[in-house]
């Protein structure tokens, strides 16, 4: 399996109850890398271009106000398989149904606000990625 790197939000539920390093002590506990890393509070332009996929669905309007009303991390992960693994200790979107250990079972508060994102394929990755960073700002 190849070396990979996805994109992730460390989410505004999350870093409101100052979650940031105990989320970071799970992805690296997983095995994964943090190549790159900041704190930032997206404006709501920002958001929606983040989640235009997600533009017809019934709740793009709260997501897009959740996203944008307190700071996020965001990130680029680097490791084996890394898009998969990271999904895997996220655990599902609805934190009710996440196995124990992952990081929406220990933290999240509902589906919307649910502490993390991550990128669901290499393509999107990619594209989310650039959206957020430069090249230089990647450090593998
Ligand atoms: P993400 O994109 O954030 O990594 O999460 P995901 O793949 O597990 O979920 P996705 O279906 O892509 O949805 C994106 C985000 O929208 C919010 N959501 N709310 N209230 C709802 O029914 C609902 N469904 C989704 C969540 O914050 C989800 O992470
Ligand atoms: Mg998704």
């Amino acid at each position: 399996m190849a070396i990979e790197r996805t994109f992730s939000i460390i989410k505004p539920d999350a870093t409101r109850r100052n979650l940031t390093g105990a989320i970071n002590a799970k992805i690296e506990g997983a095995g994964l890398r943090i190549v790159a890393q900041k704190r930032v509070h997206m404006t709501r332009g920002q958001a929606e271009t983040f989640y235009a996929v997600h533009k017809e669905r019934p709740f793009f309007g709260e997501l897009v106000e959740q996203m944008s009303a307190a700071p996020v991390v965001v990130q680029v992960l680097e490791g084996e398989d890394a898009i998969r693994r990271y999904r895997e200790v996220m655990g599902p979107t609805n934190p009710e149904k996440a196995d124990p250990g992952t990081i929406r079972k220990e933290f999240a508060l509902n589906m919307g606000e649910n502490s993390v994102h991550g990128s669901d394929a290499p393509e999107t990755a990619a594209k989310e990625i650039a959206q957020w960073f430069s090249g230089n700002e990647i450090v593998g």
